[in-house]
């Protein structure tokens, strides 16, 4: 059984590159790669490390919209799921420039359906060096995972996760 799971969506875009890259990163023979879409909330008992990768479509239209996306048929299966002694981290795609006042939203909406759950949510990233107007995505100050931006800046991709992933090797067992 591989410990770490990866459960992302869409398929094909910017968090399909992102968790190949992050899968590579750790070592893609510790990691499976779960395609949302497929998934159920039985599939997190495999697993006791999750990382969650997710972006951001369509806030103007919000609940019409991710009501359609991969994530938002799969997001009721994360209220459903058993997280108890489960840690999970997320990390989220947005657009800082075109999308400045809603910047990676999404990532704060599965944050509100994580704590519904027993989950413990790790990877928090401090806002220095990110900018935007507004993000649904900020808990005390920080954000809930990690903010990529694949649109404007994908040049600082590699480096902030290799940070983050330092941050993830500390507060989980990586
Ligand atoms: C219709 C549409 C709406 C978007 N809305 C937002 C938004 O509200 N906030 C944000 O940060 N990015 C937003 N984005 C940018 C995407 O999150 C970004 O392009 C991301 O890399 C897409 O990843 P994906 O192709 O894997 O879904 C939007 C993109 C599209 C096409």
């Amino acid at each position: 059984m591989r410990r770490i799971g990866l459960f992302f969506g869409p398929l094909k875009g910017s968090v399909n590159r992102v968790a190949d890259m992050i899968a590579e990163k750790i070592g893609t023979d510790r990691v499976e790669m779960v395609h949302v879409k497929t998934a159920s909330a039985e599939d997190f008992d495999r697993f006791d490390t999750i990382i969650f990768g997710i972006s951001t479509v369509g806030k103007e239209t919000w609940d019409a919209s991710i009501s359609k996306t991969d994530w938002g048929i799969f997001l009721p299966e994360v209220s459903r799921g058993n997280f108890a002694g489960k840690k999970v981290a997320i990390f989220g795609l947005g657009n800082h420039v075109t999308y400045a006042s809603s910047f990676v939203d999404f990532m704060g909406l599965l944050a509100d359906e994580l704590m519904n759950t027993d989950a413990e949510i790790v990877g928090q990233v401090p806002v220095d060096g990110y900018e935007f107007e507004e993000s649904a995505a900020i808990y005390d100050g920080k954000f809930i995972g990690l903010p990529l931006d694949e649109d404007f800046e994908p040049e600082l991709t590699p480096e902030r996760v290799d940070n983050w992933l330092e941050i993830l090797r500390k507060e989980m067992n990586l």
